[in-house]
């Protein structure tokens, strides 16, 4: 399975922190924000993986993240020219995909629970056996988003992007694992009013065929769409105080790679000196002392 890391966009919501960096590099706490949702692609098991952003910002991503042999995967990097939408990535993605399934996330979801990589995992089987699947989490206001009503079996009954009166108080994450031949069908996606080609029609063409899973993200999950201000200090806030009441780091793709034996202990402490005298280096010195809670 190969897997994609959308963060395109001018974030404008967040102007001026956006005016000269990428809503994507921005620092959640310890770390910029793109290292979060790669994570949670590794905790699929996903090592193939595109990062598709704009023309400025894709240079800044490679100088970032580089070819990814320190975390154990390969990162390659492609460019969406204009925001013309979150299905476009496949029309973008095509060749890398190849006749794969593939994963893709927002580059500024940021995921955290329990059990995560269990549910990953169950996704991208569903998808190398032909089913797409999304995430749902209940929000008290889910009209900026997508939004999934489904019945008490768990079958998914409508999907809308950003509904006025919405059916249900479940948001759609930015976290979509297809099927082979997704390429094909992106292809087909009409532009919306807005003039982008939206997941969501993507999503409804899974669901007319009997398609789509919609997992739902429970109390034990959290999520954050961090496209605002608030939402960009909620999360810092919460990555600080997990990661300080227990002494542990969440979303370091070190971490990740190691604890999935893709870098060797070796490895991981040359990546930590690397990052010099950082709270976030020494954490993943704490990784290989074996300290961690497992
Ligand atoms: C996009 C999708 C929306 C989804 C959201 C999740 O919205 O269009 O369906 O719920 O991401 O972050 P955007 O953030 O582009 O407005």
């Amino acid at each position: 399975m190969k897997g994609i890391i959308l963060a395109g966009g001018s974030g404008t919501r967040l102007y001026p922190l956006t005016l000269v960096s990428s809503k994507q590099l921005l620092p959640i706490y310890d770390k910029p924000m793109v290292y979060y949702p790669l994570c949670t692609l590794m905790l699929a098991n996903i090592k193939d993986i595109l990062v598709i952003s704009t023309p400025e910002d894709t240079p800044r991503f490679r100088n970032l993240l580089g070819d990814g042999h320190q975390f154990g995967i390969k990162l390659s990097y492609a460019v969406q020219e204009k925001p013309e939408g979150l299905a476009q990535a496949f029309i973008i993605g095509e060749d890398f995909i190849g006749d794969d399934s593939c994963a893709m996330i927002l580059g500024d979801n940021i995921f955290y629970g329990n059990g995560l990589g269990y549910m990953l995992k169950n996704a991208a089987k569903r998808a190398d056996d032909g089913k797409a699947s999304v995430f749902g989490f209940y929000v008290e206001d889910p009209r900026p988003f997508g939004v999934v009503d489904f019945d008490i079996t768990g079958k998914v009954l409508s999907l809308e992007e950003k509904p006025t009166n919405p059916k249900s108080n479940y948001a759609v994450t930015g976290l979509y694992f297809y099927p082979p031949g997704v390429s094909k069908l992106a292809k087909k996606v009409k532009p919306s009013v807005r003039g982008e080609l939206e997941i969501t029609s993507l999503n409804t063409m899974y669901l007319e065929q009997d398609l789509l899973c919609c997992s739902v993200m429970g109390r034990g999950f959290s999520w954050f769409d961090t496209g605002t201000i608030d939402s960009l200090m909620q999360a810092a806030s919460f990555i600080q105080m997990i990661q300080n009441l227990q002494g542990i780091i969440v979303s370091a793709p070190e971490e990740v790679a190691y604890r999935y034996q893709m870098i060797s202990k070796e490895q991981l402490v040359a990546a930590a000196q690397a990052y010099g005298n950082s709270t976030y280096g020494k954490r993943l010195l704490d990784v290989a002392s074996g300290r961690f809670i497992k």
